[in-house]
């Protein structure tokens, strides 16, 4: 395991910024290899339990295949069947669950609940997706770009409409690997202030973090334009309103003609079609978003193998 990995034994994944840049770089290089086979690291006989509050494909599938892959296990602690949907107190449950697992991946609402798992825990606390972050989906995203372009050297990511979780940890994740990041939403839907100045000083004038309302100049020579969707996991109510916001912020040929010839698409998945991403786009040429979809699995195995103080 890489110097800059080994530091990471034991520890929590709840937001991007847990990781320095060394640390995000080596991960997504520890990612790439374990992906073509050159390192395979084992977790034999460790188990990972899922708590999960909302709806996941992805993020439930990916993890318990990454274990699979790694020779330990996946136990489902689905709410709904567990004493966690009946109201026993996160920090009963931590303290229990720790004594079984040898991690958590959890998937809440409040980034608090999150943090209480992890502050009442003795094992690796993972952040599977919040309203405030979702770094492990980061992790695979600018694996993608990566795979992309050979290296992230100078590259820019921008991010096209909500300022949500998922452009939350790619502001932070962005600014430790160096890469530009710019965000480009309507007025009301920035992403939070705190995040934006934490990613700034994370950058430190090495890459810049812009912040616009034109999607066209947001746009504008960028290597990887990535959306998602334009009302999150418990905002279902305001979907009608949203469209409305959102109108200008598609991701459709038009837009994609103001970024580098040679940019990629991306999306974290589940799309609508016809919003925030045209199909034409969806499925052109300049698609890598199931290639993303897959590097979840490889971003996140190169996760656990180091959380998990993996041997190999
Ligand atoms: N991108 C992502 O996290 O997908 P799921 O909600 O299906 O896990
Ligand atoms: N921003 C979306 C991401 C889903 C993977 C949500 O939180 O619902």
């Amino acid at each position: 395991m890489a110097a800059e990995l080994s530091a990471l034994n034991g520890l929590d994944f709840l937001s991007s910024a847990d990781l320095n840049g060394a640390q995000t770089q080596a991960l997504l290089t520890l990612a790439a290899d374990i992906k073509a086979g050159r390192r395979n690291p084992r977790l034999d006989g460790k188990v990972l339990g899922l708590i999960f509050s909302k709806a996941s494909t992805r993020t439930r599938v990916s993890f318990t295949v990454a274990m699979a892959r790694l020779g330990g296990q996946t136990i489902d602690l689905n709410p709904s069947v567990s004493q966690v949907g009946r109201g026993e107190p996160i920090e009963d449950t931590a303290r229990v669950l720790s004594r079984y697992l040898n991690a958590v991946a959890i998937r809440t609402f409040a980034q608090s609940d999150l943090q209480a798992y992890a502050d009442a825990a003795s094992i690796p606390i993972i952040n599977a997706l919040t309203d405030l972050e979702h770094p492990c989906q980061a992790l695979a995203d600018y694996l993608t770009m990566q795979e992309a372009f050979g290296s992230l050297e100078g590259l820019t990511m921008t991010y096209v409409g909500d300022g949500n979780n998922v452009a939350h940890s790619l502001l932070i994740a962005g600014a430790l690997l160096g890469v530009n990041v710019r965000i480009g939403c309507p007025a009301g839907f920035y992403p939070l202030e705190k995040v934006v100045d934490q990613a700034k000083a994370i950058a430190a004038g090495r890459s810049e973090i812009v912040i616009s309302e034109d999607p066209a100049e947001a746009v504008r020579g960028a290597h990887a334009v990535y959306t998602d969707v334009w009302a999150s996991m418990g905002q279902e109510e305001e979907q009608s309103t949203r469209v409305q916001a959102f109108r200008g912020f598609c991701v459709d040929e038009s837009l994609m003609r103001h970024a580098d010839a040679k940019a990629i698409v991306l999306h974290c998945l589940p799309a609508h079609r016809g919003e925030e991403i045209s199909a034409e786009v969806m499925e052109s040429s300049a698609s890598r978003i199931f290639d993303q979809a897959e590097n979840r699995l490889h971003a996140q195995q190169a996760l656990l193998a180091t959380l998990l103080g993996a041997e190999g």
